[in-house]
């Protein structure tokens, strides 16, 4: 049975595409904004910023997001320079912008719509942001948003049925010791080389910025929206397999390989690396609330979630499996509505 596919974003530009359904992903960057500012005026040394200035996206997706977080980033830089050298970036300053995702991300998209009044020179970096993308030393600031939540395969023993480890839902719930125990692993190995990918490719006082959702101490992803909707699909695609639309041992073999952390284990990571300093660890309060309207519920995680259940089921079952939980999402209305709220961060850290 082959393993449970890379996950892309739907791509394309269309009613189901992410770059439809990703304003709650952007409403982070933009609530950030601020402070995304106020760090890169306190924390990026201007000995950095030179002529040539790069910046990357990990995990870009196809836009529009990814516009949004680089220009951010490059307001700041050029807002830091105008303010403590007196002159003016434009003429200073030529930015360099890397955007970066699997070889089958939709970079197509991303480029017929990378902004025209934009003043950065731009290249796509296909690959996995694991392992190093980039040469040595040649990045200035990089920034992952919603990307810094996945595991790199599905843990040991999580699709045997044999195992200790077996989990009977598509995701960690929370709720299963052993399990959360078998991902939590998987995380810390995985997030330990992307911090040492980046570690590797930033110059010395380079700054990391993630951004991204992770859970108060104690929470289960069970709990949470997010959580809900994997719980949502995993029923209605064991539901499929029951009525002998899919085969329930593909449904056996397909777990997400995502890991929404704690956020005391987020910190623990970072410590544990030690190749940077934390410059910022906040608490955002962004002002998109997710929706309990099953059909917007229905079409958010279709975006983020159709391209995969399509690699491993088909479109024809991922379909169907969507329009089960459209049924459920009406049936668990009051839970989605109750769900606990996550945590919105914006980390920063400065290479050592
Ligand atoms: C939830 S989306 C976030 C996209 C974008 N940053 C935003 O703010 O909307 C996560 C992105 O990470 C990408 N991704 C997942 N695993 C990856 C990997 N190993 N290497 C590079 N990109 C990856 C996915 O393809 C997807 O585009």
């Amino acid at each position: 049975m082959s393993p449970t596919p890379e996950w892309v974003m739907m791509g394309g530009e269309d009613a189901e595409s992410y770059k439809k359904h990703s304003a709650y992903q952007r409403a982070l960057v933009e609530a950030a904004n601020e402070k995304i500012n106020e760090v890169i005026l306190a924390s990026l040394s201007l000995d950095l910023i030179s002529n040539g200035f790069s910046v990357a996206d990990f995990g870009c997706a196809s836009g529009p997001n990814t516009f949004v977080a680089v220009q951010t980033i490059i307001d700041a830089v050029e807002n830091k320079y105008r303010k403590e050298t007196g002159q003016n970036p434009v003429d200073n300053i030529e930015f360099q912008v890397l955007f970066n995702d699997l070889s089958n991300n939709d970079f197509n998209s991303l480029f017929r719509t990378l902004p025209s009044d934009r003043r950065y020179y731009s290249a796509g970096v296909p690959g996995s942001f694991f392992d190093r993308v980039l040469p040595k030393q040649s990045l200035h600031i990089g920034v992952m948003n919603y990307a810094f939540q996945f595991i790199s395969k599905v843990p040991k023993g999580i699709l045997d049925r044999d195992s200790p480890m077996w989990n009977r839902d598509i995701h960690c719930t929370g709720f299963n010791n052993k399990v959360k125990k078998a991902y939590l692993d998987q995380y810390l190995v995985d997030t330990k080389k992307i911090l040492d990918a980046r570690a590797e490719e930033l110059v010395p006082g380079g700054l990391m910025l993630i951004l991204g959702s992770c859970l108060k101490d104690g929470m289960k992803m069970s709990e949470t929206y997010r959580g809900i909707v994997l719980d949502l699909i995993g029923a209605s695609l064991n539901d499929l397999a029951h009525h002998g639309i899919i085969e329930q041992e593909k449904v056996d073999s397909f777990n997400i390989r995502l890991y929404i952390a704690e956020e005391g284990e987020l910190r623990q990571i970072i410590e544990e690396n030690g190749k940077f300093t934390v410059e910022a660890f906040e608490d955002i309060n962004q002002p998109i609330e997710e929706s309990s309207d099953p059909k917007i519920f229905v079409a958010s995680s279709k975006a983020a979630l159709g391209g995969i259940l399509s690699a491993h089921f088909g479109a024809e079952a991922m379909r169907k499996a969507f329009d089960l939980v459209e049924v459920k999402a009406h049936q668990n209305f009051s839970r989605i509505e109750n769900a606990k709220p996550g945590m919105q961060y914006l980390i920063v850290l400065r290479k050592n």
